[in-house]
């Protein structure tokens, strides 16, 4: 699986491997950042349901028809960057399938996407196993992976990613390649089989086939098959990173749309911390995903700004600039000027279902800021006459509450695990009916 036609990422490593040495674990509590409740400082949140004309907004038709569009257009503009219109080749290729995958009670494909574009090509493979008793077309749920979809599964019919990946020198990577070694390492984050046996598909695809997770000016993955004549990167309020794993999500639920297999109109995208951002923001732009769910999203996720408790905007710019667009570099330091903030990423998903999970142990990640998140964006849900977490406070490790906005905060680490799992298969089945 090498890709020809993508630049090479190796003369652009020097830079940014410095900036990339002190970048903390996502389970790590950095010094010099607010991790006490008492220290939160105060703070007004932008109203969801007034119009930037200074309307309030008291119905589903006028959030529809006119606010939805303001504030999906105000985190395009000043916190994940706007998609260049482009006219983009996009095809899909049966690269292989199997009905015997897990010992017969999953069929597997594989699809290679391929994006062409000003003489570039970008190709982003995506692995779907589908249940094999199902009794018609399989809801799915569709996620990015961290390191390649051979880490997913024991699987070993999946090819080994030999795209650049982001973690190194650990779990079979070696200077930023994959080997056979990694295979599987990271099956412990994908139910795949909880998910065959009740019935659900699972699909995924490695972040780093449609943007490498480094800050190289945007010279690789699918941002320079969008640049207009005479354009090097993307213009300040233009997409970044995450834009760019969004838009392959999108890519991907065009894809689903082709297969008789699957059940498009039942499709939960699920994503983990900084992928767990990239779900959300796939669930605002693309309102064909039915369920979204956030799994320890954290800043520029789930997380309120405003709160600046672990992780703020201006340490996320910093340590991952290429994430967001550059005009979010604005508010580092400055969270009270954002025109926005994260219940209103939450309140985009209204009406459908959403899902945030935190976890007792990620502070990094704000988990109280995260309920919260989902608590201001009752107010939009209510507009549809949806009830969002049904509860007032917070509740307890190991309570998962809600209707159209679930929670729970898990005992433990920043991870996915079966438990969290557990929660988005319950989840998914209430909303569709399962
Ligand atoms: C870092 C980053 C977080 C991110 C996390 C991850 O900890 O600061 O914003 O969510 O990595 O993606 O694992």
């Amino acid at each position: 699986m090498s890709y020809p036609n993508v630049p090479p990422v190796a003369p652009l490593l020097a830079a940014s491997l410095a900036a990339m040495t002190f970048i903390p674990d996502a389970d790590a509590q950095p010094d010099g950042f607010n991790y006490d409740e008492a220290l939160v400082p105060a703070y007004a949140l932008p109203d969801p349901l007034v119009s930037l004309a200074g309307k309030p907004i008291t119905n589903a038709k006028a959030w529809q028809s006119h606010r939805r569009a303001e504030v999906l257009g105000l985190f395009e503009d000043h916190v994940f960057g706007r998609t260049p219109s482009a006219d983009i080749d996009v095809q899909f290729e049966l690269l292989e399938g199997d009905d015997q995958a897990y010992d017969g009670r999953a069929t597997r494909k594989q699809v290679r996407m391929h994006f062409r574009a000003n003489d570039h090509h970008v190709a982003a493979d995506l692995l779907i196993y589908l249940p094999n008793d199902a009794k018609g077309p399989a809801p799915l749920f569709v996620g990015l992976n961290f390191n390649g979809n051979h880490t997913t599964t024991p699987d070993p019919a999946v090819p080994v990613n030999q795209n650049w990946m982001r973690a190194t020198n650990r779990d079979g990577v070696i200077d930023h390649r994959s080997s056979e070694v990694a295979r599987g390492t990271s099956a412990k984050r994908w139910a795949i089989e909880a998910a065959i046996a009740r019935g659900y598909g699972v699909a995924t695809m490695y972040c780093g086939d449609l943007d490498p997770d480094f800050d190289d000016g945007f010279q690789n993955g699918i941002h320079p098959l969008f640049y207009r004549d005479g354009q090097t990167q993307p213009d300040a309020h233009e997409w970044g990173t995450i834009g760019a794993w969004v838009w392959g999500l999108s890519r991907a639920m065009d894809y689903f749309e082709t297969d008789a297999t699957i059940d498009h109109e039942h499709v939960a995208v699920l994503g983990h911390s900084r992928l767990g951002k990239s779900s959300l923001w796939a669930g605002a732009s693309d309102e064909r995903i039915a369920i979204i769910i956030s799994n320890n999203s954290g800043c520029g996720g789930a997380a309120l700004a405003r709160r600046r408790f672990g992780e703020t905007v201006q340490r996320i710019n910093t340590s991952f600039p290429h994430w967001f667009n550059d005009a979010h570099q604005a508010y580092n330091e400055n969270e009270d000027a954002l025109p926005v903030d994260q219940h209103m990423l939450i309140a985009l998903m209204a009406p459908r279902p959403v899902y945030i999970a935190s976890a007792t142990e990620d502070v990094w990640a704000d988990p109280r800021g995260e309920f919260l998140a989902g608590k201001h964006a009752e107010a939009v849900y209510a507009l549809f006459g949806k009830t969002g977490l049904t509860v007032e406070d917070q509740p307890a490790p190991d309570t998962p509450i809600g209707d159209y906005i679930g929670y729970h905060l898990r005992t433990g680490k920043h991870d996915v695990t079966a438990y969290d799992w557990e929660q988005y298969l319950k989840f998914a089945d209430r909303h569709f009916g399962r």
